[in-house]
C-alpha cells in the first residue's frame, strides 16, 4: 500500500504511471533531487567542509539548495531527506511494527567488540518490541511520575542550595559561570536517582572520581562517534585507529560504572527481606517484575544511564541561555511558576500541569537547539512524498534542525517565543524532538520532569544573565552542542533588585 492518496501499481516501472489525486503524476525515486550518484566523492567534499561537525548546517544549505526533498550519499548511507511536518506524518505512518532508525554503527562494533549485549537502543524487530513494551511500563507510563516527581524535584531542590552556597562563598552575590559541568552532574544525580531509587551524591563538594570519570566517558563516546559515522568501524579497528581506541575506552568506562550501580541494587534486593515501602527505582522493579533476563535489564538500565546525561543537561544549558537573551521571557515564565506554586500548595505533580509557558519554553528550546539534529526510519511500505515514489525499505530522514528554522513551518523562527506553544496554535507533528510513536525517546516522562522541575526551582532563586555580545552557534557531536562555553551569571532573586 502506499500513503498518500494515490491509485497505485505496486510494480517498480510502472511508478511512473502512478497517480497521486493531489498532484498528477508521481515521479520515480531517481529524480529525487541531490547529490546521491558517487557517495565516496561525496564524502571527500563532506569531509572538506568539516562536515562531521556542521551536519546541522550542511543539511539546512541542501533544503536551501534542493527544496524541501532531496537525495543524498555520503559513504555508503544513502537517505531521503525531508523537512515538512506533512511529509513527517507520512513517514511516521509508513514506520511499521518494528520501527527502526539509523544504526549508530560504531556503538554496534562496540557491542560486538566487547560481546555486550545491545539495550533498547540498539535492539530491532521482535527483540525490541519486546523489550521496549515492558520498559514502557516502567519508564514511560504517565502513571510513573508519581514515582519520579518526589526524587527528581529533591535533586532539583539540591541544585539550588549548591548554587546559594557558591554564591555566598564567591562573596559577590552572584555567580559567572560556564554551568555544563555542574549540569552533567546535575543530570547524572537525577537519572540516577530515577534508576536506582537512591541518590549518588554528585551535588555535594566532594564527588566519587568513578562518577565524574563515567561523566567525561559520555562525552567522549559522543565526540568520537561522529568522525566514524561514515567509515566502516571494523576498518578503524583494523587500521588501530585513534578515534575507535578511545570510543572503546569511553564504552568501557560507561558499562563499568553503570554495572558498579547495578551491583549495588542486586545486593542490596538481596539483602532486603521486609516488604518495599518506597518507590525502589526503575531497576529495582525491572528485577522484581521478573519479566525480563537480567542481561537484558542491564543492557537497557546502562544505555538510559548513558541516553540520560548530556541530552537534558545541553538542553537546560540552552533554555538558561534563552532566558538570559529574553529578560521579559524569563519575568514571563516566573510569573508562571509562582501561580502555580500558590494553586497547587505544594504539590508538585499538580505544580506541573499549570506551567504551560515553562514547557513551551523547553519545546521552544529544542526546536532551535535540538538534541538530534535528525529523526530518521526505514520505511516499511512504499509511500509518496513531494510527490515522488520512495520504496519500502529507504532510510529516510526529517531534518529536525533545519525544520525548526524554517519561516514556512515556524513564523520569524529566529525569534525565541514559548508562547508559539500555547493550546491556541497548530503544531501537528512539529513537536518532535523527543521523536514520535512506539520508538520515541524512552526517557521522556523522566526528561520533561527533570527539567521543568530544574526551571521551577531555578527561576523562583535567581536571575539569569548573560554577558552581552558572545552569541553561542551550534556544533554537531552526534548531538548539538553549544561550539564554545556559555558564561552565565546566577544572582539571587531577593537580593538582585
Ligand atoms: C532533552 C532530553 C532528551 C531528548 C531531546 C531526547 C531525544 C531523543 C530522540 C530524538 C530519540 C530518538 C527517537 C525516535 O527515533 O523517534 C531518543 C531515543 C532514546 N532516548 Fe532520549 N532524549 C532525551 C533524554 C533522554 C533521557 C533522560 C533518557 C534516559 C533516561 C533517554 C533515553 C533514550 C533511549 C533509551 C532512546 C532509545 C529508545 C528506543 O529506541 O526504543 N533520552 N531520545
Amino acid at each position: 500500500m502506499v500513503r498518500s492518496s494515490v491509485r497505485y501499481s505496486s510494480s517498480m516501472p510502472m511508478v511512473k504511471q502512478v497517480f497521486s489525486e493531489s498532484s498528477g503524476f508521481v515521479r520515480p525515486f531517481r529524480e529525487i533531487p541531490g547529490l546521491w550518484k558517487n557517495g565516496v566523492a561525496n564524502l571527500y567534499n563532506f569531509w572538506k567542509m568539516d562536515g562531521f561537525k556542521n551536519l546541522h548546517y550542511i543539511m539546512l544549505q541542501n533544503f536551501n539548495t534542493f527544496g524541501p526533498i532531496y537525495r543524498e550519499k555520503i559513504g555508503y548511507y544513502d537517505s531521503v531527506n525531508i523537512i515538512n511536518p506533512e511529509d513527517a506524518a507520512i513517514l511516521f505512518k509508513a514506520e511499521g511494527h518494528y520501527p527502526k532508525r539509523l544504526k549508530v554503527e560504531p556503538w554496534n562494533a562496540y557491542r560486538e567488540y566487547r560481546n555486550q549485549k545491545c539495550g533498547v537502543l540498539l535492539k530491532d524487530g521482535e527483540d525490541w518490541r519486546s523489550n521496549r513494551v515492558i520498559l514502557n511500563k516502567e519508564v514511560i507510563s504517565p502513571k510513573m511520575l508519581e514515582n519520579f516527581v518526589p526524587l527528581l524535584d529533591e535533586v532539583g531542590q539540591d541544585f539550588v542550595t549548591r548554587v546559594h552556597k557558591k554564591i555566598q562563598r564567591g562573596g559577590q552575590n552572584k555567580w559567572t559561570t560556564d554551568l555544563s559541568q555542574e549540569l552533567f552532574k546535575f543530570a547524572l544525580e537525577s537519572v540516577s536517582s530515577v534508576l536506582y531509587g537512591e541518590r549518588l551524591g554528585l551535588l555535594q563538594d566532594y564527588i566519587d572520581p568513578e562518577a565524574q570519570h563515567f561523566i567525561d566517558c559520555i562525552t567522549c563516546m559522543f565526540k568520537t562517534t561522529s568522525p566514524m559515522l561514515y567509515i566502516p568501524p571494523s576498518l578503524l579497528r583494523r587500521i588501530g585507529s585513534k578515534v575507535w581506541k578511545d570510543h572503546v575506552d569511553a564504552w568501557d568506562g560507561i558499562f563499568k560504572h553503570a554495572d558498579r550501580c547495578i551491583q549495588n541494587i542486586y545486593r542490596q534486593l538481596r539483602q532486603d527481606t521486609g516488604v518495599v515501602k518506597k518507590y525502589p527505582g526503575v531497576l529495582a522493579s525491572l528485577l522484581m517484575l521478573d519479566k525480563l533476563s537480567t542481561e537484558d535489564i542491564k543492557a537497557s538500565v546502562t544505555e538510559l544511564m548513558a541516553g540520560g546525561v548530556d541530552t537534558t543537561s545541553i538542553t537546560l544549558l540552552w533554555t538558561l541561555y534563552e532566558l538570559a537573551k529574553h529578560p521579559a521571557i524569563q519575568e514571563d515564565l516566573r510569573a508562571e511558576i509562582a501561580a502555580a506554586r500558590a494553586e497547587s500548595q505544594g504539590d508538585m505533580l499538580e505544580m506541573l500541569k499549570r506551567i504551560p509557558l515553562v514547557k513551551g519554553a523547553l519545546k521552544e528550546t529544542l526546536r532551535l537547539h535540538p538534541v538530534a539534529v535528525s529523526l530518521q526510519r526505514y520505511t516499511a511500505e512504499d509511500i509518496i512524498i513531494q510527490n515522488y515514489h520512495i520504496p519500502a525499505g529507504t532510510l529516510v530522514q526529517l531534518g529536525l534542525y533545519a525544520m525548526g528554522r524554517d519561516p514556512k513551518v515556524f513564523p520569524r523562527p529566529e525569534q525565541y517565543q514559548p508562547s508559539r506553544w500555547l493550546k491556541t496554535q497548530v503544531h501537528y507533528f512539529r513537536s518532535l524532538g523527543f521523536g514520535f510513536g512506539p520508538r520515541q525517546c524512552l526517557g521522556r516522562r523522566i526528561a520533561e520532569a527533570e527539567m521543568q522541575l530544574f526551571l521551577i526551582h531555578m527561576l523562583e532563586n535567581f536571575r539569569v544573565e548573560k554577558q552581552r555580545h558572545v552569541d553561542v552557534q551550534s556544533t554537531f557531536e552526534l548531538i548539538l552542542l553549544p561550539d564554545k562555553p556559555i558564561l552565565l551569571t546566577l544572582k539571587p532573586l531577593q537580593t538582585s533588585q
